[in-house]
């Protein structure tokens, strides 16, 4: 049970990761702990000990018993009475971890890529709620999923309030020019993504130049390839885009409309990064 007055039901006052298990195991449990101890940290919020999490997730996993599983892990700065001041807290931290079997995105996903619109909500500042901190705060994201599914596309890509693109609304986003590979740099203000942190590293070690540089979306419908990154998408490829801003013709191909060879051949990479990082440890 939750109950009504939790901070984190009431005003999303709460922390969160999701992770995913390859093999059974949690995969990258230390990066992702980390991010959820610097986003507590930033918001004045107490967590249990890590060693209470990890054992929690790792009870909530044998319980479920799935073969591999997608695993919610919450914290909220708990119950206290109505007021916005953290101080009402009571002081006492509540923790839910949530797992569920994890459905793998299907291959034909994949080879179909995503179309992802350019939202018009744009993504809220550094200097306001900072987008480096995962909170169960997300109704900016709701809102530009929102105009997305409403103009047909999968999902939206937000800009900052400079016109540049920061990141997709729960995953981050890279494009390919000439061979190079670019995507935003943090400071613009988005989530540092575990899956981002491992694609940068793969795609140097396969050769690639990876730039972090800001551009505004038509650098995304000029580029050979777009893609998604996260926990679990892994890369996804984009193939069209929508600029739900400009009026007139809006939906744009990326390149000729069919996912490119880099998003694969990293996804590849990849695979091969978690078969020999993780699996076989
Ligand atoms: N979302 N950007 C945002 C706003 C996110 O919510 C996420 C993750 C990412 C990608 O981060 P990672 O590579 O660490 O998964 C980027 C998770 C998957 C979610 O909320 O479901």
């Amino acid at each position: 049970m939750v109950p009504v007055l939790d901070r984190g039901f009431l005003y999303g006052d709460s922390v969160y990761e999701v992770v995913r298990t390859y093999g059974g195991r949690p995969f990258e449990m230390d990066r992702h702990l980390a991010r959820m101890e610097k986003t507590a940290q930033r918001i004045g919020l107490t967590l249990p000990p890590r060693e209470t999490i990890l054992r929690e997730l790792q009870r909530t996993l044998e319980a479920a018993a799935n073969a591999e599983a997608y695993a919610r892990i919450i914290v909220t700065r708990g119950i206290g009475e109505f007021g916005l001041s953290p101080f009402l807290a009571r002081g006492e931290h509540r923790m839910v971890v949530i797992v569920r079997p994890l459905t793998p995105i299907p291959e034909e996903q994949y080879e179909r890529g995503l179309r992802m619109a350019i939202a018009k909500t744009r993504r809220n500042p550094p200097q306001a709620l900072d987008p480096a901190l995962k909170t169960g705060n997300y109704l900016n994201n709701i809102l530009a999923v929102k105009e997305a599914n409403e103009a047909g596309a999968d999902d939206a890509i937000l800009l900052d309030l400079a016109g540049r693109v920061t990141e997709g609304s729960t995953s981050n986003v890279f494009f390919v020019q000439r061979g190079v590979l670019v995507t935003p740099p943090l400071d613009l203000g988005m989530l540092e993504g575990v899956t981002r942190a491992v694609f940068i590293g793969i795609a140097r070690d396969e050769g690639f130049l990876v730039h972090e540089e800001p551009h505004g979306p038509e650098a995304l419908a000029a580029a050979d390839e777009v893609f998604m990154t996260s926990t679990l998408r892994e890369a996804m490829p984009v193939t069209s885009l929508v600029f739900l801003e400009s009026s007139g013709d809006q939906m744009r191909k990326v390149a000729d409309g069919k996912p490119g060879p880099v998003a694969k051949r990293l996804r590849a990479a990849f695979r091969s990064y978690v078969e020999r990082t993780h699996l076989r440890r």
